[in-house]
């Protein structure tokens, strides 16, 4: 199995599997209340529970995907995070995507998000790609819009009442 550390190249964005030495970007992002509002996690508590999420996490080598940090080519700075999960419980592939506060509204999630979908279907073959996102996330449900999601109903994950978004290769 291919272990993609490497994601997709867009017009603005590298994709690459973050590490421990990315602990404090990871940290800034995931602690922020504003960028975990609506997320259904708690907010980051400290660098070293950052720390300890990078060195556990395990699905680049266990499927070879996962969620890659945004780093932007500009500056060569992470400004988040975006990619494919496999979740087990529903055997089904979730394209996710976070920002730093002050990137929202420039098209990063757009961009990032459409790459995902992209390498889903072209590099990884997959059928179906779906998202969950709470009703009350706007910007999330327009993202998904615009990278040419689906509504497929409500659905109960995590003890929350969440909207299922779909899109199939052959919607393409
Ligand atoms: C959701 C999120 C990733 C969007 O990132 P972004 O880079 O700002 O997204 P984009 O700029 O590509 O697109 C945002 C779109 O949502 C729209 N939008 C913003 N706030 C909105 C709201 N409250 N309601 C409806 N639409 C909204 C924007 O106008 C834009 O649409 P447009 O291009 O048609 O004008 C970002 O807000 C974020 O990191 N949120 C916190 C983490 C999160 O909730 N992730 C998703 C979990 S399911």
């Amino acid at each position: 199995m291919t272990a993609h550390r490497i994601g997709p190249s867009t017009a603005r964005l590298e994709h690459r599997a973050l590490s421990v030495d990315d602990a404090e970007a990871f940290f800034a992002l995931n602690s922020h209340p504003d960028v975990m509002r609506f997320t259904g996690e708690p907010p980051l508590q400290s660098l070293n529970e950052a720390t300890e999420a990078l060195a556990a996490y395990p699905d680049f080598e266990t499927v070879g995907y996962g969620r890659w940090g945004c780093v932007l080519k500009a500056t060569n700075e992470i400004i988040g995070f975006c990619g494919l999960k496999y979740l087990d419980d529903l055997d089904a592939v979730d394209v996710g995507f976070r920002f730093l506060p002050e990137c929202w509204g420039k098209g990063y999630a757009s961009e990032a998000g459409a790459a995902s979908i992209a390498f889903g279907f072209d590099v990884l073959r997959l059928k179906r790609i779906i998202a969950l996102v709470l009703p009350e996330n706007g910007a999330s449900i327009r993202v998904l819009e615009k990278i040419g999601m689906h509504r497929q109903g409500e659905f109960e994950y995590d003890g929350l009442t969440a909207l299922r978004y779909e899109i199939n290769s052959s919607d393409r």
